[in-house]
């Protein structure tokens, strides 16, 4: 997905744009533009790279516009490059667009145009949408937006600029966020996300799917696609600047790794009362007991999320009795899923705007399915359309690779397990147990971090061995996937989890001699079988790396390295097991130079399919 900026107001527009842009890059980040209206003119500049190239480009030409959007892209039709760059312009030179989102009968538009001699100058699907406002455009820019959008099929969150206009920007959303602040009298700002809203105001209006706005010096009017006006609340954003600010770490990935005992604490803040034994989920109060008779629960996210939820299926079924099952989005959305009477459907998901997920979660809904939602971004798509759900609240996630985002995830799927749990076969004294250890976790975060650097130097004795294996049994499985994700995603070296047992199956022929291979050997019902795993392992000469329980010396005796992590109910140890994970692949970044932040290909939503 890409990141949309806009403003109108009395302040030079471009330096509010470039710093926009810049709190969006996490978001897509292979070229980037704006544009603003100068002396009657649409004034475009665009470049291929990181923000900065854009910024390098910028002449006198339109310093002083006090109108503008911009973009920052992750491509899907057309590769990297200035011609593909957003802001898109008409025919006419008079009208620029930025899109994020795919117009799926683009190929279609693309022919109409060339019927009447429109001619594309790009390899995007998004030109042809404006090039189609361009069409329609016979004086009113906001008319000629809704008769193009009347056209398109696909998802688009889109602003736009007309020369003939220039006192307003019209903005609509469809699968794609769009979030419009209000800076202050005849003052806007428009993103596709906060983060480039709160350094202005935090007083926000959310567009919903199918509404667009124009924005204008006397003021903003939302309506739908078929201009019927719609009242909007104004709400206040959740998080300051500082919250998306490094705070004096080197990346983001690793503030957010580091913030986990905060962000945890902010995720169970007041709903856990610790007292009586009691959870409170307020977003599922009137669901609790239809969840609670569910005749089966499924999880559908993607990644990192996806693994949150397999470690969810085994807490609804160990701690609730709830047949569970976790399903990739992009497989549930397309196969057509049996959902019977008593059916749950629970969206994973940080930015709550993955486009498979979203999907997944709308085809949930459409067999009769009760669809919540465990979702980080407030007001968020996925949040927004769920019949009910709970948010992370664990602030911010900017780096791409999810790390505080996981383990809220985990922490409030296992919130729900024991509030579920209660209403069905879970004793109160039982209850209690793991809600006294669930509130002490964040306390015990700060001890799994302070091994950071032994971690360090353990990974650089094996940065440039190209493939590693992630190993767990039980809860520790789904936190093998999810350490073997992290390597891969971030460091780029090739890293596969599985199950422990599984290794005999095949991959064990894997094992050479040096071999990496990432035990989480913590004491639990399977202990002694992941021991022999072990074993398997170093006599083929692979090197292990273990986590493992504090006080735990036998391990030591048979790993390269171990580090350890407090005692904990079973259940509960995935919310710690993965924090050692997450700083090896880490510390594995940093050491082959990758870049942490913004790897290579990816995107910190995938609002695309
Ligand atoms: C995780 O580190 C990845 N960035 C990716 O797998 C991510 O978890 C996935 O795209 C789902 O994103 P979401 O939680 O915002 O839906
Ligand atoms: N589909 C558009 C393009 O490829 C927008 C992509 C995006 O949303 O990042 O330029």
């Amino acid at each position: 997905m890409c990141g949309i900026v806009g403003y109108i107001g009395h302040k030079c527009a471009r330096p509010i744009l470039i710093e926009g842009l810049k709190r969006l890059e996490y978001r897509g980040y292979d070229s980037a533009g704006l544009a603003v209206l100068n002396d009657g003119q649409v004034a475009v500049s665009r470049a291929v790279g990181r923000i900065a190239n854009l910024e390098a480009r910028l002449n006198g030409d339109g310093a002083n516009a006090t109108i503008g959007i911009a973009h920052t892209r992750w491509a899907t039709h057309g590769g990297p490059s200035e011609r593909n760059a957003h802001p898109h312009i008409a025919q006419n030179g008079r009208i620029a667009l930025v899109h994020n989102g795919i117009i799926e009968n683009y190929r279609t538009l693309r022919t109409f145009l060339e019927g009447m001699k429109v001619c594309c100058q790009s390899e995007t699907d998004t030109e042809v949408l404006v090039q189609l406002i361009g069409h329609f455009y016979k004086g009113n820019i906001e008319q000629a937006v809704r008769d193009a959008l009347h056209e398109v099929q696909g998802t688009y969150g889109i602003a736009v600029l007309c020369a003939d206009e220039p006192d307003r920007i019209v903005v609509a959303r469809k699968g794609s966020p769009l979030i419009v602040g209000i800076v202050g009298p005849g003052e806007y700002i428009v993103a596709s996300d906060a983060a480039a809203i709160v350094q202005h105001t935090a007083q926000v209006v959310y567009l919903a799917d199918g509404e667009m706005a124009t924005i204008a010096r006397d003021g903003f009017r939302t309506t739908t696609l078929e201009n019927v006006p719609v009242t909007k609340e104004v709400q206040a954003v959740e998080f300051s600047l500082d919250q998306i600010e490094l705070g004096g770490y080197e990346h983001f990935m690793l503030k957010e790794i580091f913030e986990q005992g905060q962000s945890l604490s902010m995720t169970l803040r007041g709903r856990l009362n610790t007292r009586e034994g009691v959870i409170h989920l307020g977003g599922l109060a009137n669901h609790t007991r239809d969840i609670a008779r569910a005749r089966r629960l499924i999880f559908t996210a993607q990644g990192t999320a996806w693994h949150a939820g397999l470690v969810g299926e085994y807490l609804f079924e160990d701690i609730a009795k709830i047949p569970a099952e976790t399903e990739y989005a992009s497989e549930f959305r397309y196969r057509n899923p049996l959902i019977e009477p008593g059916t749950v459907v629970i969206a994973i998901s940080q930015s709550g705007e993955t486009a498979d997920t979203l999907a997944a979660l709308r085809e949930a809904k459409e067999k009769g399915a009760l669809a919540l939602g465990v979702i980080n971004a407030v007001g968020s798509t996925i949040a927004r359309e769920s019949d009910a759900g709970v948010y992370l609240h664990c602030g911010p996630e900017i780096g791409v690779a999810s790390t505080k985002a996981f383990t809220s995830q985990v922490a409030v799927l296992a919130m729900m397990a024991i509030q579920l749990g209660r209403r069905r076969f879970l004793s109160q004294p039982e209850a209690k147990n793991l809600i006294d250890a669930l509130a002490r976790i964040p306390g015990q975060v700060s001890a799994v971090l302070e091994q950071s650097e032994a971690i360090r130097k353990a990974v650089e004795k094996y940065i440039h061995r190209e493939n590693w294996l992630f190993l767990g049994r039980g809860y520790n499985y789904p936190i093998a996937l999810e350490g073997a994700l992290k390597l891969k995603e971030i460091s780029y070296i090739h890293a596969e989890g599985m199950p422990a047992a599984e290794m005999k199956h095949g991959p064990i022929a894997l094992i050479n001699e040096g071999m990496p291979v990432v035990f989480i050997a913590t004491r639990c019902s399977q202990y002694e079988k992941v021991l022999s795993n072990i074993e398997e392992v170093r006599s083929r000469g692979g090197r292990i790396i273990a986590v493992a329980t504090e006080g735990d010396e036998h391990i030591r005796e048979m790993a390269q390295h171990v580090f350890y992590v407090p005692d904990v109910p079973e259940p509960l140890q995935p919310l710690l097991t993965v924090i050692p994970l997450q700083l090896l692949a880490y510390h594995a970044a940093v050491l082959r130079n990758c870049n942490v932040d913004k790897p290579r290909n990816l995107a910190k939503s995938v609002t695309v399919e």
